[in-house]
């Protein structure tokens, strides 16, 4: 039996002990999605990746989807400093890593850039337009670039069960301890609902296990939070799943929501965590109507079979069908639209918001419960 190989070959480990940090010359102040990489670089998820990217990485990624080297990668990994500090900094000297005042690690430092946004906006996210979650997240940050390879000696606080918490070694060795090679992996940013159950399933039925991998990093305000999520990803595989076919972990990134490329990105690193398959099924990481409901698979053709080894597993538009009396997509029902139960996500938050379950063939009634309970509490924990 064997687990996938990881990309580029060498899972990436970057921790060390705080005691053997080089001498420091001084500190960089970082946001909490630079914080969820450098854990993600640390502990391999990233692989190959060493640190944040360089200008030569930068623009390799951002024009031509790979790294320098040819190594497929699609969003770039950096991070962003003031032009103040970008003038400050020295090559080749160590930085400490600072997050709301606690250091999480060191930086040696490459080179300082300024990169271009509005390609890197035009290129990675398809738009300029700050209505663009991804995009006005890409402008509000500062306007530098700092690149270097980053070791971590400290961990960010776990916001969930500790057990839900898998570095890619870890996910790796439970695969193998179930006996699991065929692994597929599955992003959401949302709850589960039945589609999502539909095309896990379809999965299972020829893999050995799922690898449910919820992101639970920074999301725009009105994604469901990610504990609220947690708790219904649980209930759902209690009630619906058998034992031994799922192993649920977090995934600590920021969403991107840059659809086609992300769909890249987060295959690369589920391959990382040990998944041979990846699904991808209608406008994956997608937000408004920026993307095509299938870029996110097409874009695939654009890497060699040999170049991400992990197999992509693409799935149409998935529905409840009253005729059919099954979940369906285009490919598999016969039946005209009125059959089919199909509910925007601004439509199902605003029932479970009112207190609402969306109907049983759209969503299990245990997920549904769960996500009332959960914003109820969220918006009484606000007011
Ligand atoms: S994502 O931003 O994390 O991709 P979401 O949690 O909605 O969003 O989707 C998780 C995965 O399920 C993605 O691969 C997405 O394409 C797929 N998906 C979501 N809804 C459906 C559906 N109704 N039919 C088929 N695939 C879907």
């Amino acid at each position: 039996m064997s687990i996938i190989s990881p990309h580029g070959g060498v899972l990436i480990n970057r921790w060390i002990q705080e005691k053997e940090v080089k001498e420091l010359n001084g500190s960089i102040e970082i946001d909490a999605m630079a914080l969820s990489d450098l854990e993600l670089i640390a502990n391999g998820a990233y692989s190959p990746l060493t640190g944040f990217l360089n200008e030569e990485n930068y623009y390799s990624v951002v024009d031509r989807l790979r790294l320098a080297d040819g190594t497929p990668w699609s969003i770039p990994i950096t991070l962003p400093i003031s032009e103040e500090k970008a003038e400050e900094l020295q090559p080749k000297d160590y930085y400490k890593l600072i997050h709301n005042g606690i250091v999480y690690g060191v930086i040696e430092v490459e080179e300082v850039f300024k990169p271009d946004k509005v390609k890197e906006a035009e290129n990675v996210y398809l738009t300029t337009e700050q209505e663009h979650p991804g995009v006005k997240k890409l402008f509000d940050r500062p306007d530098f670039y700092v690149a270097g390879d980053i070791q971590l000696f400290r961990k960010p606080e776990k916001q969930h069960d500790d057990r839900f918490y898998l570095e890619p070694v870890e996910s790796r060795e439970s695969f193998e301890q179930l006996g699991w090679e065929k692994v597929v992996g599955f992003q959401t940013r949302n709850p589960v609902h039945r589609a999502h159950e539909y095309i896990q399933k379809a999965a299972l039925e020829t893999v050995d296990g799922l690898f449910l991998n919820p992101l639970v990093g920074e999301t725009k305000s009105d994604d469901i939070p990610s504990d609220v999520r947690m708790k219904s990803y649980q209930v759902l595989i209690n009630h619906y799943y058998p034992d031994n076919r799922v192993v649920l972990a977090v995934f600590g990134a920021a969403m991107r929501y840059a659809g086609p490329r992300e769909a890249i990105f987060h295959a690369i690193v589920r391959k990382n965590f040990g998944c041979s398959h990846f699904i991808v099924g209608r406008d994956h990481a997608g937000v408004g109507d920026y993307y095509g409901t299938y870029d996110a698979q097409k874009i695939f053709s654009h890497f060699e079979k040999d170049e991400l080894v992990i197999t992509p597993l693409f799935f149409e538009h998935s529905f409840y069908c009253n005729s059919c009396e099954a979940m369906v997509s285009h490919k598999t029902c016969p039946h005209d639209s009125e059959n089919h139960v199909i509910l925007s996500g601004t439509k199902v938050r605003e029932l479970l918001r009112n207190g609402e379950k969306p109907p049983k063939t759209f969503s299990r009634p245990e997920i549904a419960e769960v996500l009332i309970e959960g914003l109820k509490e969220q918006t009484s924990v606000k007011s």
